[in-house]
């Protein structure tokens, strides 16, 4: 993408982007899993994407946004219920990049930089740092989501119904 984009812009390949994973991949069973309060895994996964094209945008840094999505949409794709008493769950806050990273690789074809993004989010409890800019601004986005999420103070962005209505709630 050009460095002069749109807000729109961003907003069409946000959506494209989470419909296209929708289609070709299990990210839909995200939503069937909490993450923190009410909010499922697939509406944050949802809320850090779009916060963390807000923080480039607002920037105007110089990212690969298409990546940098992708990067954000799968970043919890760890695809179970870390709530559950299972014992393999819990060090959830550690091991969860990795298995992740280990889905997403299975089901999505993720680039180097998508794998960056997914592996090191959870930086600095994980002790491995993000290597891009792109994999930064989605570990800081991530924790404003968390934040938001976990003190109830959550506002869905306006494409999430469009994504919604156009992949999920039509099928
Ligand atoms: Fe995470
Ligand atoms: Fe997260």
């Amino acid at each position: 993408m050009e460095k002069e984009v749109t807000w729109q812009q961003i907003e069409e390949l946000m959506c494209e982007v989470a419909m296209d994973l929708n289609a070709n991949t299990q990210f839909l069973k995200t939503r069937e899993f909490i993450q923190h309060g009410d909010i499922s895994v697939y509406e944050h996964c949802i809320m850090v994407m779009e916060k963390s094209a807000k923080l480039a945008y607002t920037l105007k840094l110089d990212v690969d946004y298409e990546k940098m999505l992708r990067g954000a949409l799968l970043h919890d794709y760890f695809l179970y219920d870390w709530h559950d008493n299972d014992p393999s769950h819990r060090l959830h806050g550690f091991s969860h990049p990795k298995k992740a990273c280990e889905n997403a690789k299975r089901d999505a074809n993720i680039s180097k930089m998508e794998e960056d993004i997914i592996k090191h989010h959870m930086f600095p409890l994980t002790i491995v740092p993000p290597k891009s800019k792109e994999a930064w601004i989605v570990c800081m986005a991530d924790k404003m989501s968390a934040t938001m999420e976990t003190i109830h103070l959550v506002k869905m962005p306006g494409i999430y119904k469009k994504i919604k209505y156009s992949s999920y709630e039509e099928s």
